[in-house]
């Protein structure tokens, strides 16, 4: 059968990349894609707000399976339209897509489902939630206060402002619920507690009756190295992460997964596609910071990369609700490392149309895969790949070790080059840290030497 892909980024190319090593899949089509799905699969211009044509092309195209790749699609009623056609199509309908479009609905559904979050209070009047404020944080603008001002809606990711002072949670409301510098999607918009601790992702598959859980993985959002300077879409990710243990995963499905898709069905929003879930781990528990209703992206090409089992059998069986009868996906146990190449200015505004070079040099690193984002075809010349986003590339390695893997995607890293490239040079570290810690200072195995 042929498979269609909505989308552009690194995680559409390693949907891409993944659903054409199945045996069972003759054409992949992704719309718009990138230069990597143009490589690898069929590239096709189709128009992103005209559900109904992406239909009419996978009819006449003989598509079996759509895969959505971003929310923005999921949250306008991508799935409903392909559904009503009769087109099997893998993410959730658009009532269920407000688990990641609406932050509100999020926190009702995680209250529901007795899952453990930040306390929260939502608003509509910027007046009434100033006054919340001042009563909690009595003093000037400088006192701490921690809290996290959220829009509700979909902010292309920049909807969320940690504050560290009274002003920075003034100045959060201000923009959002005045200045409405997000349009609608600070028409209401939420205050809760800041959590501290570690973040990690745990990406579910469901049909709404069945659950996957795939292996943890752990992204980078900050642009800077040690998580430092403005937030971004991800730096980098890899899986397995330490910051969760078996156990954790386990608890997750137990007490976070399964009780939302209990609570979504229960709430006549019935759920499937990709549950994801943002968590912290923080020094009481583990608690959810937000669902997303998708892969995340980079958290899917490391994930992506480990998946040794046929990824379009489970797609289709969540389209087809019988995640049932499918056998547990295989892992591969080798960690993979995912470092993302930007462009200079990015997350900030940066120009497009580098050229990019040592793409193939970098391909051909062993267990190496380039997974394309921000990349399209030169005006003139076909041959030539250039930048065309702020995340450019996503090298995603295999290793017998977190390390070794880290190591790869770096050596593969450095074959690549355009003008003003960057990466943080620290994916991955959190976890070689723990196991310095775990495996090293104290461990009995060192050699001890006398004085
Ligand atoms: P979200 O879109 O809700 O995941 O928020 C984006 C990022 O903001 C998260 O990945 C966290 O780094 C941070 N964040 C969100 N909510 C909180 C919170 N309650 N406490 C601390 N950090 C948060
Ligand atoms: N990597 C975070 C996200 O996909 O939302």
């Amino acid at each position: 059968m042929n498979v269609l892909i909505i989308g552009s980024g690194g995680r559409e190319h390693a949907l891409a990349w993944k659903i054409l090593q199945s045996p069972r899949v003759d054409t992949v089509f992704v719309s718009p894609g990138n230069a990597g799905t143009y490589q690898d699969a069929v590239n096709v211009d189709l128009d992103q707000d005209d559900f109904a044509a992406m239909v009419r092309f996978a009819e006449k195209n003989a598509v079996g399976l759509t895969v959505v790749g971003p929310e923005a699609p999921l949250a306008a009623g991508i799935v409903d339209t392909f559904e009503a056609a009769g087109q099997k199509v893998f993410g959730p309908n658009k009532t269920a897509a407000r688990l990641e479009a609406s932050k509100v609905f999020c926190k009702q559904i995680l209250k529901m489902a007795g899952v453990p979050t930040a306390d929260y209070r939502a608003f509509t009047d910027p007046d009434l939630a100033i006054e919340m404020l001042e009563e909690r944080f009595a003093g000037d603008g400088e006192r701490p206060c921690h809290v996290v001002v959220k829009a509700d809606g979909l902010a292309a990711g920049k909807g969320v402002t940690v504050c560290h002072t009274k002003q920075d949670a003034l100045d959060a409301i201000e923009a959002i619920g005045r200045d409405r510098v997000f349009g609608e999607a600070g028409a209401e918009f939420i205050i809760e507690e800041r959590l501290e601790g570690e973040e990690a992702s745990i990406l579910a598959i469901t049909d709404g009756k069945t659950i996957v859980t795939l292996p943890a993985a752990q992204d980078h959002k900050p642009a800077g190295d040690g998580d430092t300077g403005p937030n971004t879409g991800g730096m980098g990710a890899y899986s397995p992460t330490p910051a969760v243990s078996d156990e954790d995963v386990r608890w997750v499905e137990e007490n976070v997964l399964v009780p939302t898709i209990h609570a979504l069905k229960k709430n006549g929003t019935p759920f499937k596609g990709v549950l994801y879930a943002g968590l912290m781990i923080t020094p009481t528990g583990i608690k959810v910071l937000e669902y997303n209703v998708r892969f995340g992206d980079p958290e899917c090409q490391p994930l992506l990369m480990r998946l040794q089992s046929d990824v379009v059998d489970i797609l289709e069986a969540v389209a087809d609700g019988e995640l049932d009868r499918i056998e547990p996906p295989q892992w591969d146990p080798r960690p993979a490392c995912c470092v993302v190449v930007a462009s200079q200015g990015y997350p900030g505004s940066y120009k497009a149309g580098y050229e990019i070079r040592g793409l193939e040099a970098a391909d051909s690193v062993e267990d190496v895969k380039v997974f394309h984002a921000g990349t399209s075809l030169g005006q003139f010349d076909k041959d030539r790949i250039v930048t065309s986003g702020g995340r450019v590339v996503g090298v995603t390695a295999l290793g017998n070790t977190v390390a070794e893997a880290k190591a790869s995607a770096y050596a593969a890293v450095e074959c690549i080059e355009w003008n003003g490239c960057w990466c943080r040079s620290d994916i991955s570290d959190k976890a070689l840290a723990k196991q310095t810690i775990k495996g090293g200072l104290h461990s009995p195995e060192l050699p001890i030497e006398d004085d």
